[in-house]
């Protein structure tokens, strides 16, 4: 068997940690998970004892208001080598491409859609390689999100990064990541997700040679998942695909920089350890992933599209109900039935604001243009839908027999507010300048004398 990308990394002795738990995964959504990777490094019976076992400190790591409902409340408690305090004072550094200030440019009510991003030619790891498109919202008013793109041809080693205003949710396009956090390892490769809480310690290593994703940063309540309603207690995503990491830990004293993305900025602290050293951890605010091909989609069988919210994965719930903060949906393979309907999205506008990225292959509304890697914008109200060539085909397609849509996995981000593209985005070389062609060539046709 030849050897994969990820063993010729590791063969090259650069990046990849040395663990023996990189594959073991805790099923379930929002349980209370309990690990460890040492025996009875758990306490029994009580989070903070007196001494803890094998000399830990225990430490709480809470992601939601104490006193938040018991099935909001999210908190950990770890039991790490050295409590997370200890590092040296924080300094400003550059931002890079990465902002939250989504009000440098005047949103326009264009359609808007960008080609991929290039790789990187230098060195770039994680967080060096975000480049921020649009957000809306803020930290400060933990509300909105921002969205982002990475492009990464580096591992980070000694550099370790946590996000205090944001949940992230990652959306690999391009190459394979391990997570490795204080609460364990991820491993995963596009049509996976990976959600890292609010404040979770982790760094980012490639397992091929270049990686390229979406990131939402969820300044907002953290992500659920939806309730069902009448499609009763199974479909859409199923709480036991949700994977969270086993306890993982290095005890490493060498100097690390410990980065932090805090009000909007990022920060460095040096310390002489590495901050993931938690032995055993019990808890609910954890870091998981999502295999998007586990998703069961559910759709109509007889006539018409239920909105796209039957493609709901995840929410982030608003202060209003049934107005969310940010959704994320999916456009995953399906099988179209419904008759005497034109079958792929129509037209539409719509009050929520969407940001659309493609992982694989073709989005079954846009016959070209629309590259994995990619990104499209409808802001609030813009008008948009199937291009042209999609409409031609669409209409005069044969109904008789179902439409399998295949190989394609295509995601949007979408939020109650107007998504708002940053000035480097709306000046950047990939913005498509034609986009907006796509709808030039529909025909007028209508006949009055024939219905
Ligand atoms: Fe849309």
């Amino acid at each position: 068997m030849g050897k994969t990308d990820r063993d010729k990394r590791a063969s090259k002795g650069a990046t990849i940690s040395d663990r023996q738990s990189a594959n073991q995964y805790q099923s379930g959504f929002g349980n209370e998970f309990a690990t460890e990777a040492l025996p009875g490094a758990l306490p029994v019976g009580q989070n903070s004892p007196q001494k803890c076992p094998y000399g830990l400190y225990a430490e709480q790591i809470s992601g939601t208001a104490f006193t938040a409902p018991r099935g909001n409340n999210r908190r950990s408690w770890l039991y790490r080598i050295r409590p997370a305090a200890q590092h040296k004072p924080f300094a400003r550094i550059d931002n890079g491409n990465l902002t939250n200030n989504f009000g440098d440019a005047q949103s326009p009510p264009n359609q808007l859609r960008w080609d991929p991003l290039p790789l990187p030619e230098s060195a770039t790891d994680f967080v060096d390689g975000l480049v921020t498109l649009a957000g809306n919202g803020d930290a400060h008013g933990q509300s909105g999100c921002g969205i982002h793109v990475y492009v990464a041809n580096n591992s980070m080693s000694t550099r370790v990064f946590y996000n205090a205003d944001a949940e992230m949710l990652i959306v690999p396009q391009l190459g394979r990541l391990a997570f490795v956090t204080e609460l364990g390892v991820i491993d995963a490769e596009p049509q996976e997700i990976v959600v890292i809480p609010r404040g979770v310690r982790f760094r980012v290593e490639l397992l091929d040679y270049t990686a390229r994703g979406y990131v939402c940063e969820n300044f907002g309540a953290a992500f659920r998942l939806p309730d069902l309603g009448p499609i009763g207690s199974n479909g859409l995503a199923n709480p036991r695909d949700f994977l969270a990491p086993v306890a993982w830990y290095e005890d490493r004293d060498e100097s690390f920089d410990l980065v932090a993305k805090f009000g909007g900025n990022l920060w460095c602290a040096s310390m002489d350890h590495s901050p993931l050293d938690v032995v055993a951890w019990h808890g609910n605010h954890v870091p998981y992933k999502y295999d998007l091909r586990r998703f069961n989609v559910i759709g109509s069988i007889s006539y018409d599209h239920p909105d796209p919210s039957i493609f709901l994965v995840l929410q982030s719930i608003s202060d209003t109900a049934g107005v969310d903060n940010i959704d994320f949906i999916i456009f995953p393979p399906r099988v179209l039935a419904m008759q005497n309907t034109f079958r792929p999205p129509g037209y539409h506008r719509n009050i929520a604001s969407e940001f659309m990225g493609l992982i694989e292959g073709i989005y079954d509304a846009k016959t070209h243009g629309f590259l994995p890697g990619g990104a499209s914008l409808h802001n609030c109200m813009t008008g948009h839908g199937p291009d042209e060539g999609t409409f031609d085909k669409a209409s005069n397609a044969d109904l008789s027999h179902p439409d399998y849509v295949k190989d394609t996995m295509a995601f949007m981000f979408e939020t109650r507010c107007i998504i708002r593209p940053t000035r480097r985005a709306l000046e950047s070389p990939q913005l498509q300048a034609d986009y907006y062609e796509s709808w030039q060539g529909l025909k007028k046709k209508i006949d009055p004398n024939q219905i």
